[in-house]
C-alpha cells in the first residue's frame, strides 16, 4: 500500500481521522473557472488518458448563515478535468438552475430541501409547502451532444460539455414532461446487443407507482435518442435510487420503504425525513424484461429480497437461469434527524454499507444473499466494458478500518472471484469519493488503466485528484485542483473530449 503526502495525525484507538479535517470539505466554493492548466501536478499524468472527468455535488452549504442540513440538499457544481496529450485543464461551475437564481437574487433560501433543510422563518414559512427544488446534484452525463446535470426527482439540466455553461431545464425533446422524474443513475451498456446503449428510468412513486424504463443510442447519427421504452406499475411507494442491467434485464431492489407525508406537509420534517423502514413489508426485486432482450414485451417478474437498505448497486450479470446482482446494504434506511448537524454526525451511530451478493432464482422465485465484504464501502463500480456481464475486478472506495463505519478514506481493488484485495489510502487527513475505473485503450486486460479519484485533502483544506494504476493501485499522480469540492456524489468519463 502506497500512502499519499499527508502528515500523520496521532491516531488514537480505531480513530483514523480528525473530525474537523472531515468536516472541513463542507464550505461554499466561491470561485468558477473556465479551462484552466493545472501545473501543480506530483507524477505524470499518463500519456493514453484522454478525455474528461466529470463530477458532480453539492457546492452550496449555507446562504445567509443559515446552513443546509443535509449535505445531498446542496446545490449541484461540475467539476470538468480533461486530460490530453498529458496536460489537464480545469473547469468548475454551478448548474444555474431556476432556484439557485432565485436564491441567489434574494440572498437566501427560498425552498425546502429534500432531506432536511427549511425555509427560514420556522414552520409558518414551510408547512404545506412542497415546492420541490430542483438541485441538479446528483451525477452528470453527456447523452448525445448534451452534458446533462442529473437529479432523480425531475428534469436534467442542459449544460454546455465545454464552458459548462447552464443552456436551461430540458426535456430531452419533448420526450419527458415537465418536471418528470429522471433517474440521476443510468447505465451504460457496452454492447450487449451489438452496439452500445444507456439505459435509465424514471419513477412516479405512489400507492402503484410506475417506472418508465428508456434505452438511448449512444453512437453514430441516432446518438441521444430514444429507442425503446416501457412503463410497468408496482403495488407500494417505490424509493429507487439505483438499478442495474444485464443483457436481458433491468433490475430493481424496492427497498422495504414507507412514507408519512403528514410531517412534511405540517412543514415539520422534510420529505425524506418523512421514510422509514417498513417492518410489515419485504423488500422486493422487481426486474424488468429489456426491449432488446429475449424476454421482450413479457411481464415484470416479483421476487422477495433480503431485509436492508439499498441506495447503490456494484453490477449484475446472468448466471444461466440465474440472475446475480452484488448491492451495498445498509442495516436500516440513515437519514440525519431535525436536530442533528450532519458536520458533526458520529459515525458509530449511523449503519455502513456492506458489500453483498444476491443470487435471483427465476425459476422457483426465490433469491439469496450473501456477505462478500465486511469492509464499509460505497461508490463501488466494475471496468464499464463489464457492465452487465460477469466481472472479476471492483473499485469501490471504503473506510479505513476493516470492521464498522467511519469516512470512506481509502480506495480498495477487490477481486470478486477469489476476495483478494489491495489498497490506497489517503488517511489519516485525507478523505476519498467515487472512483473512476478508465480502461487503458486497447488493452483487454480487465484491471488494466487507471482509477481517478479526487481527494479531500484535510492538511492543505484543499481538493486533489490522485491518478492510481488499475492493477495495483499505485500511486501515479497527484494533481492539486484550484478549489475545494465538497465531499462530492456521482460523475462519468467521457472519452477523448
Ligand atoms: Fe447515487
Amino acid at each position: 500500500m502506497t500512502t499519499p503526502s499527508l502528515k500523520t495525525l496521532s491516531v488514537k484507538g480505531n480513530n483514523h481521522f480528525d473530525q474537523e479535517d472531515w468536516s472541513s470539505s463542507y464550505a461554499n466554493v466561491d470561485k468558477e473557472f473556465e479551462s484552466i492548466e493545472l501545473t501543480k501536478i506530483k507524477g505524470e499524468i499518463p500519456k493514453g488518458l484522454s478525455g474528461t472527468l466529470f463530477r458532480n455535488g453539492p457546492g452550496r452549504m449555507e446562504r445567509n448563515g443559515q446552513w443546509i442540513h443535509h449535505p445531498f440538499d446542496g446545490d449541484g457544481m461540475i467539476t470538468a478535468i480533461s486530460f490530453s496529450n498529458g496536460e489537464v485543464s480545469f473547469s468548475n461551475k454551478f448548474v444555474e438552475t431556476q432556484a439557485w437564481k432565485e436564491e441567489e437574487k434574494a440572498g437566501k433560501f427560498l425552498y425546502r430541501g429534500v432531506f432536511g433543510t427549511q425555509k427560514p422563518g420556522g414552520i409558518l414559512a414551510n408547512i404545506f409547502n412542497t415546492r420541490l427544488k430542483n438541485i441538479a446534484n446528483t451525477n452528470v452525463i453527456k447523452l448525445g451532444d448534451e452534458l446533462l446535470a442529473l437529479w432523480e426527482a425531475a428534469n436534467p439540466y442542459a449544460l454546455d460539455p465545454l464552458t459548462l455553461e447552464t443552456i436551461g431545464i430540458s426535456t430531452l425533446n419533448g420526450l419527458l414532461k415537465t418536471s418528470e422524474s429522471f433517474s440521476a443513475h443510468p447505465r451504460f451498456d457496452p454492447g450487449h446487443h451489438t452496439y452500445p446503449k444507456l439505459v435509465t428510468f424514471g419513477v412516479k412513486p405512489g400507492p402503484i407507482s410506475t417506472i418508465r424504463l428508456m434505452e438511448f443510442s449512444t453512437e453514430g447519427e441516432d446518438k441521444g435518442k430514444l429507442i425503446s421504452e416501457r412503463n410497468d406499475k408496482f403495488k407500494g411507494f417505490a424509493f429507487l435510487h439505483d438499478f442495474a442491467i444485464t443483457p436481458n434485464w433491468a433490475i430493481f431492489l424496492q427497498n422495504a420503504i414507507s412514507f408519512n407525508p403528514i410531517p412534511f406537509l405540517l412543514g415539520r420534517k422534510s420529505a425524506a425525513q418523512c421514510l422509514s423502514t417498513d417492518t410489515n413489508n419485504t423488500s422486493k426485486f422487481w426486474l424488468i424484461p429489456r426491449e432488446s432482450g429475449k424476454f421482450a414485451k413479457q411481464n415484470p417478474r416479483i421476487i422477495d429480497a433480503q431485509e436492508g437498505f439499498v441506495f447503490h448497486h456494484l453490477n449484475s450479470w446472468e448466471d444461466n437461469e440465474d440472475i446475480i446482482i452484488e448491492s451495498i446494504y445498509y442495516d436500516h434506511f440513515p437519514s440525519i434527524d431535525k436536530d442533528e448537524d450532519f458536520r458533526q454526525i458520529n459515525f458509530d451511530l449511523i449503519p455502513e454499507g456492506r458489500l453483498k451478493r444476491s443470487r435471483i432464482n427465476l425459476a422457483d422465485k426465490s433469491s439469496k444473499t450473501d456477505l462478500i465484504s465486511e469492509q464499509c464501502c460505497e461508490f463501488a463500480m466494475v471496468n464499464p466494458m463489464k457492465q452487465g456481464l460477469s466481472a472479476r475486478f471492483s473499485w469501490m472506495a471504503v473506510a479505513e478500518n476493516k470492521r464498522g463505519n467511519g469516512p470512506l478514506q481509502a480506495i480498495k481493488k477487490l477481486d470478486l472471484l477469489n476476495g483478494n484485495c489491495c489498497f490506497w489510502s489517503a488517511a489519516p487527513r485525507g478523505f476519498v469519493s467515487e472512483p473512476m475505473m478508465v480502461p487503458e485503450p486497447n488493452s483487454n486486460l480487465e484491471d488494466k488503466g487507471w482509477i481517478l479519484v479526487v481527494i479531500w485533502n484535510g492538511l492543505r483544506r484543499g481538493s486533489d485528484l490522485v491518478i492510481l494504476n488499475a492493477t495495483n493501485l499505485e500511486e501515479v499522480a497527484t494533481l492539486e485542483l484550484p478549489i475545494g469540492i465538497p465531499h462530492g456524489l456521482h460523475g462519468s468519463w467521457v472519452k477523448g473530449t
